[in-house]
């Protein structure tokens, strides 16, 4: 059990994504706690496309587009963006991608996220992903990310913080009650992390490479 290869994908509703039964992973945890980092080292090995909620935003925004200012708004404030706008980046890429295996990063982020993608996708995720990490860890990686981000200074981080308990929690707890939810320890260093998350991918008979 709680492997991903053991869970099936996906209902039969709804569009082109649907039609292709796409495998979806959600990789859901604090600010911080390592998912955009784990999602490179699956990616390496598990032939998953990664989609990081957040990439998308932003490059929403360099791309010039109308909701470019209400999206970096949302961004700088730690708050959650309507999930119309981006679920349809989502659906974008995943259909860009040409792959039916997706790790989807820092979404669902609340109740709404959620419930909106699987209404217009029909897409469950096999499997969710939980980085569970020290609130004062992931506060220290975020002061050290260095990427230049609006957010990443600390009076947004504590509002990220907040966001965190308050709306994406639940969703980790709704995915819970169906038994999805895989929890690794993502307090650790990197390497200690990927091992963790190496068995979730990788079941005892091997057939997902
Ligand atoms: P997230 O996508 O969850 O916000 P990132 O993967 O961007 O997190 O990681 C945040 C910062 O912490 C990055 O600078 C990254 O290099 C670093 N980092 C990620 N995982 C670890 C870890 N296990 N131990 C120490 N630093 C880490
Ligand atoms: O996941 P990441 O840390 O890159 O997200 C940065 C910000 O992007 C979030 O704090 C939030 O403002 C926005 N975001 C969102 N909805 C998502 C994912 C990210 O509004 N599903
Ligand atoms: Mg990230």
């Amino acid at each position: 059990m709680g492997t991903v290869a053991d869970v099936a994908p996906i209902k039969d509703t709804k569009g082109s994504l649907v039609n292709k039964k796409p495998t979806v992973v959600f990789v859901l945890g604090g600010p911080g706690s390592g998912k955009g980092t784990q999602c490179s080292n699956i990616i390496e090995h598990f032939g998953y496309t990664h989609l990081s909620a957040g990439d998308l935003l932003r490059a929403e925004i360099k791309s010039g587009s109308e909701n470019g200012t209400m999206i970096q708004n949302m961004i700088k404030e730690g708050k959650i963006v309507p999930s119309e706008v981006t679920i349809k980046l989502l659906q974008r890429a995943m259909e860009k991608s040409g792959n039916d295996k997706f790790l989807i990063d820092g979404f669902p982020r609340n109740e709404e996220n959620r419930a909106a993608f699987e209404a217009v996708t029909g897409i469950e995720p096999s499997v969710v992903l939980f980085f569970d990490c020290l609130e004062e860890e992931m506060e220290r990686r975020l002061l050290s990310r260095n990427e230049g981000r609006v957010d990443d200074n600390i009076e947004t981080i504590r509002k990220r913080f907040k966001v965190f308990l308050e709306s994406s929690i639940p969703v980790i707890r709704y995915y819970e009650s169906k038994g999805k939810v895989r929890k690794i320890d993502a307090t650790r260093p990197v390497k200690e992390v990927f091992e963790s998350v190496k068995a979730i991918f990788a079941p005892k008979s091997k057939q997902v490479h």
